[in-house]
């Protein structure tokens, strides 16, 4: 077995190397000792090498990698700063990477405390630069001592042979995104994919062996290998597509599993199912957390916000394991948290969606505005974007837009030959559904749903556009001016879109008991989720006294100075033939919401004298339901 120690100067390559040679009895050996005299003159007298210097000591280093795995393993420190280094340090299959890393301050401490050593603390700054930060291997923080972070070693290595922590069934991105997320925080993970002769063959296996770097994962293409591979209670992480899938799985596990296993759902099922499914499998002695998972796939790999509702106590299990995989907030807690029993976890998932789809949409229609009515450039428009990020209005959402327009392709911009028709996987409708059962007004999120279902109509939009000439207006108006209103337009309609998803998850919690911790639900969605911004992290804090977004005095009083920022950029939009559906939804809804007297009597009326529906009088504080026979007052 072949152990690298890499990182910068002073990160304790030697020091832990040596101590794991003890403990290992394997030889130990400093990649510094094998650099040509050349190399080790100019690093003496303060010059980096660069990578011409380097490839003559990586190449040596190779041959002896292949020739000390010959003779029963070794380790060797080396600082292996890039990725191409590495590939060729990577002779043979199977080395175990350990990468040790630290602040600057402390190892520059370090390396100002050693004596003897020809490396030059001034290198420091310039390797740090270089370190390309590897997606395998053990990573270990060197603020540990070197006993601490030899038992992490050693521990890793002992649990290689043991039985995995936790089973993951589902080989798309995310799967494997997690998978490698939790092998690399220390988490012995099999994984297994369905075999579909001629499709699917050996998904799994062929995933663990190409990451051969991450020794904890395993790959298995026989479900009962797997199963027995999984240590009791066994934790298995379903992230297969919502729907029957989830429910065909499931039947094919049933009869392999024990009572007491722990079977999650991690995909983006529909709440609903996931109550029937809960109570489903705990009449089968299985514990069932469904959970939801936001991040994509950068998110699943680095660190996703982690949504678990089920059983606490099945929560209780797992959540040590989901701890050391999910993102952290700012103050360095993790992004997950208990949601509540049932399929809460997947209700507030695709509520999380739903203001996800709502945002998308909010930015397109900001975007627009500023590209066909301003006639900004998409370079232009992503430096307004990323000026708005430090302007109160952070989010991951405007920040990848912002990357997302400065994509060149050509000579053309690469957003531009996207083809405008926007796919939906149903989590948006999903919340349109529940929030007309639950009776919520949700007029800015569904919005931004019929917009995608528009836009999918692309051949019907064609015709029409050519049979009603429709052309977007430039604006007249000072384009100064303009940019500051629709900065304050878009960040009210930001506010209206978390009001109208979080009424609804409030309502939802009522009805079902949930009783949904609104404080903490804004604080895991403050990093590793997709709508994260420093919106959520003032949510954190608002909802600790009220659960009203509307009511906080601050919203109050920035919506106040905004609305008129809101309505005119609407009207500008509307009256240039701009379709701005959840600006306008937005609009409407907190004009119709903060109204006392609405136009609904006039509703009412109507009601009782087609349908004698009835009606109450303000006067009446009875509130006597009242019908007046209206066709005796005709004239
Ligand atoms: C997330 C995303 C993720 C996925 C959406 C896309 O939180 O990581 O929301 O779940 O990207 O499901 O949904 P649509 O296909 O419906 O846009």
């Amino acid at each position: 077995m072949i152990f690298i120690i890499t990182g910068v100067s002073g990160s304790g390559k030697s020091t832990i190397g040596s101590l794991l040679s003890k403990k290992t009895n394997l030889p130990f050996f400093d990649a510094d000792d094998f650099h040509p005299k050349a190399n080790v003159e100019k690093m003496t007298q303060g010059i980096p090498l660069d990578d011409h210097d380097r490839m003559p000591w990586l190449n040596t280093l190779s041959d002896k990698i292949a020739e000390w795995e010959n003779s029963g393993g070794a380790i060797l420190a080396c600082s292996a700063l890039k990725e191409s280094y590495r590939q060729i340090l990577q002779s043979i299959p199977g080395i175990v990477w350990v990468h040790l890393k630290g602040e600057k301050p402390l190892l520059e401490e370090r390396l100002q405390n050693r004596k003897n050593h020809y490396m030059n603390p001034g290198l420091l700054t310039s390797q740090l630069e270089t370190w390309e930060d590897p997606d395998y291997g053990f990573h270990l923080d060197v603020s540990n001592t070197p006993e601490e972070l030899v038992n992490e070693i050693l521990n890793h290595m002992e649990s290689l042979n043991a039985p995995s922590h936790f089973g993951i069934i589902g080989m798309g991105v995310m799967g494997k995104s997690l998978a490698l997320n939790m092998a690399e925080k220390g988490v012995p993970v099999a994984v297994y994919n369905r075999y579909v002769s001629g499709k699917e063959e050996k998904i799994a296996s062929g995933f663990a062996e190409a990451n051969s770097g991450f020794p904890l994962l395993k790959g298995f293409d026989d479900i009962n290998d797997f199963l027995s591979n999984l240590e009791s209670p066994r934790k298995i992480l379903l992230m297969i597509p919502a729907g029957t899938a989830i429910d065909t799985q499931i039947e094919q596990l049933l009869p392999l599993l024990n009572q007491g296993d722990i079977l999650i759902d991690g995909g983006n099922s529909f709440f609903e199912d996931s109550n029937r499914r809960s109570e489903y499998l705990e009449k089968k002695g299985i514990n069932f957390i469904p959970m939801g998972v936001s991040g994509g796939e950068e998110g699943a790999r680095k660190g996703p916000s982690i949504m678990p509702g089920g059983e606490i106590k099945s929560y209780e299990l797992i959540s040590p394991y989901l701890k050391k995989i999910a993102a952290k907030d700012k103050l360095g807690k993790a992004c997950l948290t208990y949601v509540g029993p049932q399929g809460s976890g997947h209700f507030i998932k695709m509520v999380h969606n739903s203001i996800e789809y709502g945002e998308m949409q909010a930015i397109a229609e900001t975007v627009h505005l500023m590209r066909y009515g301003l006639k900004l450039n998409p370079l232009e428009i992503a430096k307004v974007l990323r000026e708005w990020q430090h302007e109160g209005l952070k989010s991951y959402l405007l920040e990848i837009t912002a990357d997302i327009l400065e994509v060149k392709e050509n000579n053309g911009f690469l957003v531009d030959m996207i083809l405008d028709e926007a796919a939906q996987k149903g989590t948006g409708g999903w919340s349109l559904k529940t929030a007309i059962q639950n009776h919520v007004p949700y007029s800015a999120l569904s919005e931004a749903v019929t917009a995608r279902q528009l836009s999918a109509k692309k051949k019907e939009r064609s015709e029409l556009a050519k049979l009603y000439n429709h052309r977007f207006r430039a604006f007249a108006d000072d384009k100064v001016l303009i940019l500051e209103h629709l900065k304050n337009a878009y960040a009210l309609t930001r506010i209206i879109n978390h009001e109208n998803g979080f009424n609804l998850m409030k309502e939802v919690s009522d009805n079902f008991q949930w009783k949904l911790d609104f404080s903490e639900i804004a604080r895991i969605w403050t990093n590793g989720c997709i709508i994260r911004s420093t919106l959520m992290e003032e949510l954190v804090q608002l909802f600790q006294n009220t659960d009203q977004i509307l009511q906080d005095k601050n919203i109050i009083h920035r919506a106040k100075e905004w609305k008129s920022d809101l309505t005119y950029i609407v009207g500008l939009g509307l009256q240039h033939d701009f379709a701005l559906p959840v600006m306008s939804a937005a609009t409407n809804y907190l004009l119709g919401k903060i109204i006392d007297d609405s136009s609904a009597n006039i509703i009412q009326a109507q009601r009782d004298y087609f349908g004698a529906h009835t009606y109450i009088r303000k006067d009446d504080p009875d509130k006597k339901p009242r019908h007046t026979d209206w066709i005796t007052y005709k004239k």
